[in-house]
């Protein structure tokens, strides 16, 4: 690891609001703050949402500044990118903004029934192969994760560059019969891009210079209905 990423490392853990489990903290167990993190670390019960791959916390940063009356956790399993949210939290004392890092197979250790309201999952790897579907962050198998911490119907929201995931997610909600909210392929060519889903991430900004289009997918998340996966892609 060079010099720069260590420093980042060692200050991430001073900064407040940033949680660092060590595997013996949560390895089948369940995290000192599940199901107490309104409680314990914003004082308030005001609703919780979560940034998955927060990467440098662009999104938890930009909606706790704008919405003072929620809760916002970004999440991501590498400390040296999140340091930069966490030390704009940290410095700018944004109350309403904590960061947790730990790998997202892992969530079920932190949140307790129906403790989330909402999720946004930004430019998560796509995960592009058959044999690595299981790691998209909007399929299967996370989607059935976050069922059992986030409220009945809760919202998620899906930005990504990648055609690929914005249509596999499409499609494994149609088959599902999970509500589309809204879904777009081009965002910025579309009329509901407002200060938030104008914010654009480090990566995002990438993908932009690089001339892709950016996806969009709002959908709410029923806790009875089926979750089954799509067939194999050709
Ligand atoms: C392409 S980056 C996007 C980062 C940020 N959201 C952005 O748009 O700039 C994907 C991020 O997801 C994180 N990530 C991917 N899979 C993860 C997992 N299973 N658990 C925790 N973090 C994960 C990576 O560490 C990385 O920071």
């Amino acid at each position: 690891m060079g010099k720069d990423k260590l420093r980042r490392f060692a200050e991430l853990g001073q900064f407040d609001r940033v949680f660092q489990p060590g595997m013996d903290e949560i390895n089948g167990k369940e995290y000192f703050l599940k199901g107490r993190w309104k409680q314990e670390v914003f004082h308030n019960t005001n609703p919780l949402v979560l940034e998955l791959g927060c990467g440098k916390g662009e999104y938890t940063i930009g909606m706790a500044q704008h919405f003072p009356d929620k809760n916002f956790i970004g999440v991501d399993i590498k400390g040296a990118r999140m340091w930069k949210g966490a030390r704009t939290s940290h410095e700018e004392k944004i109350m309403n903004a904590a960061f947790l890092r730990t790998r997202i197979e892992m969530i079920s250790s932190f949140f307790a029934e129906n403790e989330v309201d909402e999720i946004w999952i930004t430019f998560p790897d796509p995960q592009p192969t058959e044999r690595r579907k299981k790691k998209r962050l909007s399929g299967t198998i996370f989607l059935k994760l976050y069922r059992n911490f986030l409220v009945n119907n809760g919202i998620v929201h899906l930005k990504t560059d990648s055609d690929l995931l914005y249509n596999y997610t499409l499609n494994l909600l149609k088959l599902n019969n999970q509500k589309i909210l809204f879904n777009t392929s081009n965002l910025y060519s579309s009329d509901i891009v407002d200060e938030i889903l104008g914010i654009k991430t480090f990566y995002e900004k990438k993908f932009l210079e690089a001339g892709s289009n950016i996806n969009y997918l709002k959908f709410s998340l029923n806790k009875n209905s089926e979750l089954n996966e799509l067939p194999e892609e050709s």
